[in-house]
Parts: structure tokens; sequence; C-alpha cells
């Protein structure tokens, strides 16, 4: 695998946003977040999306924010995503989470979710750029230059999906201080079709993206959707300033970054084998777990991480009896001897080597 960046002339360490993990809601908390940046040490996170509502008015009312915002010091580059539509909340919303030390504050206008009673936000917003704008401004004006502000969305929304009508959105949203767009490269069918349906249904047009980047070279553009593996990214970093995965990251997250580091940004350093990243992301759940965390909702996020490996079953099974253990730390040390025995067996993997 050649490394598509170089042609670039970019220096590929430093460019985080080369490759990122996609917001998901109930999936990339911090505890996931963590999990991947023992992974990988450049792949840009982002939170699950926050709404600005729900951030504001829960610090209005005398509740801890950082109950949204908290994020381990390791987490870094780690951006913000923020959902809502009213400028003031936005502002407000995103000076918090600079506050809180986030790298970036991106606005979710792709979730196909339709108008909800707090406001509206997602991708409905797309049929209303001067609104999108106005959140854009109102933040800059709060936090400066900074942190970047970005904007994750959609090729187009029910029957508006022209390349004319992509680009007035980009257009009108970047000249009010946007300059990187993270595109999910399918339209969004606002009724009738469910989340889930949205991601799976409207079909992939990744010429649309790359179209949007030659059109305006001097904006990022960021490809989203549907990529599976490490070795469908170096086409799309050929087209796009980065490609950002969602569901395989998830799912796998070792087989799919594991070889990022070195690949996409050009660290050679060793990655830890999945045995390695397994037994640190165990003691950091026993950190967790001392500080009231379940320890389920730790090792949840961890399902993925032997995927496709000849120990993924067990592994699998051993984290969904954590609750039936009498104690978290009975668990932890079920799972570390389920850990021992497998990798003295040569089951569990070990340590992955580097492709050429
Ligand atoms: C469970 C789940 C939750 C999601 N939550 C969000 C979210 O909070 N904000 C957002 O912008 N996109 C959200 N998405 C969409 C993803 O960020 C991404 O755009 C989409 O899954 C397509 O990328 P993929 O094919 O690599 O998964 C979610 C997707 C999934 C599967």
């Amino acid at each position: 695998m050649t490394l598509a960046c170089q042609s670039k002339g970019m220096t590929p360490a430093l460019n985080s946003m080369r490759l990122s993990v996609a917001p998901m809601m109930e999936c990339t908390d911090r505890h996931f977040r963590y999990l991947v940046r023992l992974i990988s040490r450049h792949t840009r996170l982002y939170t699950e999306m926050v709404t600005a509502n729900a951030l504001v008015h829960s610090a209005r009312a005398g509740r801890d924010p950082m109950r949204f915002l908290a994020h381990h010091v390791d987490e870094h580059p780690v951006a913000l995503q923020l959902g809502g539509s009213d400028p003031a909340l936005m502002a407000e919303a995103a000076l918090m989470g600079t506050k809180a030390g986030f790298d970036e504050i991106n606005l979710n206008i792709g979730c196909p979710s339709d108008r909800v009673t707090t406001g509206k936000f997602g991708a409905c917003l797309m049929a209303e750029p001067q609104l999108v704008a106005a959140c854009v401004r109102s933040i800059r004006d709060a936090i400066g230059s900074v942190i970047p502000v970005t904007v994750k969305t959609r090729i187009g929304i029910d029957h508006h999906d022209s390349d004319a009508f992509l680009d007035d959105f980009v257009g009108v949203v970047a000249a009010a201080g946007c300059d990187t767009f993270i595109i999910h490269a399918r339209k969004a069918i606002l009724a009738g079709l469910s989340p889930k349906e949205n991601r799976e249904i409207p079909p992939l047009k990744y010429e649309r993206a790359y179209k949007l980047k030659r059109e305006m070279p001097a904006l990022t553009v960021i490809l989203n959707g549907g990529v599976k593996t490490l070795g469908d990214i170096p086409a799309h970093l050929a087209e796009a300033d980065g490609v950002m995965v969602g569901r395989a990251a998830y799912d796998a997250p070792y087989a799919l970054l594991a070889q990022a580091d070195h690949l996409i940004f050009g660290d050679a350093h060793a990655t830890p084998s999945e045995t390695e990243i397994a037994l640190a992301y165990l003691a950091y759940a026993e950190r967790e777990v001392a500080s009231g965390t379940r320890l389920h909702a730790v090792t949840r996020h961890a399902m993925g991480l032997f995927n496709s490996r000849p120990g993924a079953r067990a592994w699998r099974r051993a984290l969904s009896g954590v609750n039936t253990m009498p104690t978290p730390n009975d668990a932890l040390d079920a799972i570390r001897e389920l850990l021992a025995r497998n990798e003295t067996d040569g089951v569990v993997s070990k340590r992955q080597p580097l492709a050429a």
C-alpha cells in the first residue's frame, strides 16, 4: 500500500484529519475513544453528538456539564460534535467545549432525524444554509480561530441532491468561517427512512465529494460512508483530504486501525498486539470502576477488539458475562485469565507485524 498523502506534500504525522473515527451515538463515548487511542496515536476522534440545548441548559440548571464533555487527556486530537441550530446556544456550547479542551467543534448537519422538540438539528438544516452559516459565525465570534469549526453533512436531502445544491450549501457555510466539510457521501431521505436505513439505502456517491474538493480546492474535504478496510483508504486520499470511518471502526477497531499510524500517518512505531491492547484497556477499566463507572459501560466497547481472530468468540463471551460475576474485579480477573490462557496456547494474536 502506498502513502497517497505524500503526493500532496503534507506532513502526514501532523494531519490527524487524514483519518478519523466518526461520531456515533451510544458508541463513541469516552471509553471507546480511549480504546481507539490505545490502537492508534494519530487517528482523529469525535464525541457522540451532544445537543447544544442539553449542554447549555444543564449547565444553567447547575448540573455538571462535564458529564457531556469529559474526556481523557490521551484522547487528543478529539473533536466535540454539537447538534443544534440556535446560533446563540451553539456559540455558548462551543465555548464550553473549547474551554473543556476539545481540538475542534463539529456541527452535525448530517443526522437524518427530523425536527425535535428542542429545536432542529441534523440533515434538515442543509435546506437552511444561512442558518448554518449564522451558527458558524456565532461560534467563531465566541471562540475565535484557535480551533477549527467544521461541518459534517450529506451530499443532499430528499429531492435536493444536485451538485448545485451541495455547492451552494458549502459555499454559504464556508463564507461564514468553516473550511472543513466532512461529507457522508449519500443523501438523507428525511421522510420515510429510519436513521439506520439512511445509512444503508441511499446509494454512496463518492464522486460527489471528490468533485466538491476539485471545485473548491481551498476547502478541506473529508470523505465518509461505507469505508470498510484500511486498504480502501488510499484511493479516497488521492481525491480528498481525509477519510472518516464509522461502523467498521466500531465493529473491528484493531483490524481497521492497527496499521493506520504507519500507513496513513507515516509513524512506524511498533503496534501493540490485540492482547496488549486488551490488557491496557482492562487496566483502564479497573481505574474507571474504582472511580464509580459500571464495568460493562467500559467493556461493552471492546467486543470487536479480536474481530475475525481465533480468540474472538471466547473474548466476546467473557465480556458479555461481566454482569454475572460476583464483583467487577472478579470479572476483570476472569478476563485476564482468559487472555493469559489464550496467549499461552497461541490462540490470541501476537504483535501485529507491520506491512511493508
Ligand atoms: C450507531 C450510530 C450512531 C451515529 N451517531 C451519529 C452522530 O451522533 N452524529 C453524526 O454526525 N453521525 C452519526 N452517525 C453516522 C456516522 O457518523 C457516519 O456518518 C455513518 O455511519 C456513515 O459512516 P460509516 O459507513 O463509516 O459507518 C451514527 C452512525 C451509527 C452507526
